[in-house]
C-alpha cells in the first residue's frame, strides 16, 4: 500500500542557499517546481512548465526585479505565477489576463530555511509553523547540515520517533526508553527518557551515578522537527523532511550550537552531533526495505505507534471533511523576504 503526500509545510532549501536574483530548479511534491528569489529578497516557488510553449523556468530563467523571465521567449511572470509581459505582444492573451497561470505555492522563510506550503488541492495553509527561539539570539552558530535521499514516506520515518523498541535493537541503546508522548493539533511532542551516567564540567563520567536523560522532539507538523537534548549536549537540531515522491524523501539535519559554550561541552555536544548522524545510517536499510503495515501486530512493549498515525492521518487530505484550521495562517505569518 502507497500512502499518499500529506499536506503541510515542508523546507526546500536553506535560506542562505538562495541570493537575490538566484533561479534553481526543484523537483518535491512530484511534480517539476522553480525556486527563485526576487531582486527585492522574496523568494518565491512556482510551478516550473510556461505555459506558453512549456520551458522550464528553473533552467536559465532570469529573474528582473520582481519577476521571472522565461528562458524560452522571454515571458514575464510575477510572483503570483501570473503573466505581465509578453515583450514581443502588443497585449497579453486574454485568458491569461489578470489569472494566475502557473501555480505559486505559499512560501515563508523561518528558522533559516525557505518553507513551501503543499496542499494536494492547492488549498492555503491549515497552521502555521513554530520559531525555534534559540535560532533567533545571534549567540547560536551557524548550522551544521547533514542531508539524505531515502526511498519511504515520512509517516514512516516520523514513525521512528515512537518507535520505542528499535532504539535498543537498531540503535544500541542499553535500555528501553521512556517516552512521553502529547499530541496537539498539528503539534506533537515526544519526550524520551533515558538514564546515563553522570557527566560533570570537565566531561569525566560516573557510572555510578546515573541521571535521566532527555531527547525533546517537537513535531509541527509533518515537515518540522525540533530536538532538543540535555545534560552536557548543548545543540538544537531543525529536523526536517519533504516529499520528493510519495515513496521517496528528502531529509535534512541541522544542528546549531550556543557559541560560549566549554571547550569540554563543544567536543561532547560534537560527539553526539556525530552520533546522531551516524545512526542515521541504521535507520535508512530498514526503512528502504520494508513495507507499510496499515494494521501491523503490536505488542505491550511497543511505543504509542497507534497514537501517532491516528495523528498523522490528520495530514492527508480528505476532500469531504471538515477543515479546522489551528492557527490562522494570515495572523501569523512572515512572509518570504529578508531585512
Ligand atoms: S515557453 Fe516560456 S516564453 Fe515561450
Ligand atoms: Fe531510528
Amino acid at each position: 500500500m502507497e500512502l499518499p503526500i500529506p499536506f503541510g509545510w515542508y523546507a526546500v532549501a536553506y535560506s542562505d542557499d538562495l541570493s537575490p536574483g538566484d533561479v534553481q530548479p526543484m523537483y518535491y511534491f512530484d511534480e517539476h517546481m522553480v525556486l527563485f528569489r526576487t531582486d527585492s529578497g522574496k523568494a518565491t516557488v512556482m510551478q516550473a512548465h510556461c505555459p506558453h510553449l512549456g520551458a522550464h523556468l528553473g533552467h536559465g530563467g532570469k529573474v528582473t526585479g520582481d519577476r521571472i523571465a522565461c528562458p524560452f521567449h522571454a515571458w514575464e511572470f510575477n510572483t503570483q505565477g501570473e503573466c505581465v509581459n509578453v515583450p514581443y505582444a502588443t497585449s497579453i492573451p486574454k485568458q491569461a489576463q489578470g489569472k494566475q497561470c502557473l501555480y505559486s505555492y505559499p512560501v515563508q522563510e523561518r528558522n533559516r530555511m525557505i518553507w513551501a506550503w503543499y496542499h494536494p488541492r492547492q488549498l492555503p495553509p491549515l497552521f502555521d509553523l513554530d520559531d525555534i527561539a534559540e535560532l533567533q539570539n545571534p549567540g547560536w552558530s551557524d548550522y551544521d547540515l547533514y542531508e539524505w535521499e531515502i526511498n519511504s514516506c515520512i509517516q514512516e520515518t516520523g514513525e521512528n520517533g515512537v518507535d520505542i523498541a528499535h532504539f535498543v535493537y537498531v540503535h544500541s541503546a542499553r535500555e528501553m526508553p521512556k517516552a512521553k508522548i502529547s499530541l496537539d493539533k498539528h503539534r506533537r511532542e515526544t519526550d524520551m527518557i533515558t538514564r546515563g551516567p553522570a557527566i560533570d564540567e570537565l566531561g569525566n563520567l560516573d557510572f555510578d551515578k546515573l541521571e535521566d536523560s532527555h531527547l525533546t522532539s517537537k513535531n509541527c507538523g509533518p515537515g518540522m522537527t525540533t530536538q532538543v537534548f540535555s545534560r552536557a549536549f548543548k545543540t538544537i537540531m531543525l529536523g526536517t523532511v519533504i516529499p520528493i515522491t510519495s515513496s521517496r524523501l528528502k531529509l535534512r539535519f541541522a544542528f546549531s550550537k550556543p557559541t560560549d559554550i566549554s571547550d569540554m561541552f563543544n567536543i561532547l555536544t560534537d560527539g553526539m552531533i556525530a552520533e546522531i548522524v551516524r545512526q542515521v545510517q541504521y535507520d535508512i536499510p530498514i526503512w528502504e526495505n520494508k513495507v507499510y503495515r496499515e494494521s501491523p501486530l503490536l505488542c505491550n512493549g511497543d511505543g504509542p505507534i497507534a497514537k501517532y498515525r491516528q495523528w498523522f492521518s490528520q495530514f492527508y487530505d480528505e476532500p469531504d471533511a471538515d477543515i479546522i484550521r489551528s492557527v490562522p495562517f494570515s495572523d501569523n505569518v512572515k512572509t518570504a523576504g529578508r531585512e
